[in-house]
């Protein structure tokens, strides 16, 4: 039996104008209430401009609700940016943290996402920070060293499992279409859960999410590898059947 809950989360990433993402949500939330889940958690992290939509959409079914973004201030002179208190107040329960996109696209380093993760905790969000290795990375065997680097750089100071997600996704496996075999996930879960047991009390708690090009087809003998208590879903959250199908091969 597994002792973590399962967490499947979708992140939209920047898709989604209001009629087709309330569209989305409301099947997502239908579906979720229909099974009456109480064995795992399914999130939905549409773009910040529909997240208070998006909250109210799926509101008394069970589905939560994230960013995919914050800035480490609660307020202040920042032109364009959100604070973790201000996704809170429209609703979310979660944020992305460190996405590989956001580390490559706006030079965000592990000391911007750690801290990005301890303005999530301190709002009352659960930070789900993200790490992987690049495949120059992953060809040059540095693939471990890399994910222990990130973790003691981003993981929040005081971490607890409780107010704590990891997301593993491989950057050469975002939107590819191409994964790690199973074995290469298990030992890579392993590790992280390894170097986590170094940096808190109760790493064993902590829920470590798969990430890159998960979808319907994939996502059962994923979710059973070792160490994986969920995933984090890109292109395939963006359709109804095939996001709730990932999340019933939990
Ligand atoms: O955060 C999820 C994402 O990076 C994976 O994207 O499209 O490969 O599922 P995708």
């Amino acid at each position: 039996a597994r002792t973590r809950r399962p967490l499947i989360a979708g992140n939209w990433k920047m898709n989604g104008l209001k009629a087709d993402a309330l569209a989305l949500a409301s099947g997502i939330a239908d579906g979720v209430r229909q099974t009456g889940w109480t064995d795992r958690e399914v999130l939905i992290c549409p773009p910040a401009t529909l997240v208070m939509a998006v909250a109210e959409a799926v509101k008394g079914s069970g589905v939560l609700v994230g960013g995919q973004n914050c800035h480490a201030k609660p307020s202040g002179a920042h032109t364009g940016d959100i604070a973790a208190e201000m996704l809170r107040d429209c609703g979310a329960a979660c944020v992305i943290v460190g996405h590989s996109e956001r580390r490559t696209d706006c030079g965000e380093t592990d000391a911007d996402v750690r801290a990005k993760a301890e303005a999530a905790c301190r709002a009352g969000l659960l930070p789900i920070v993200c790490i992987g290795e690049t495949l120059a990375e992953q060809e040059a065997g540095m693939t471990f060293s890399v994910l222990a680097n990130q973790l003691k750089g981003s993981v929040p100071a005081g971490a607890t499992a409780a107010k704590l997600v990891v997301a593993y996704e491989p950057v050469w496996a975002i939107g590819t279409g191409k994964t790690p075999t199973i074995a290469e996930v298990a030992a890579a879960h392993a590790h992280i859960r390894k170097v986590l047991d170094g940096l808190m009390p109760d790493a064993a708690g902590v829920r470590l999410l798969y990430g890159g090009s998960v979808k319907a087809s994939n996502a059962a003998e994923l979710l059973a590898a070792g160490d994986v208590d969920g995933a984090l879903v890109g292109g395939a959250s963006l359709k109804v059947d095939e996001f709730l199908a990932i999340a019933k091969a939990v």
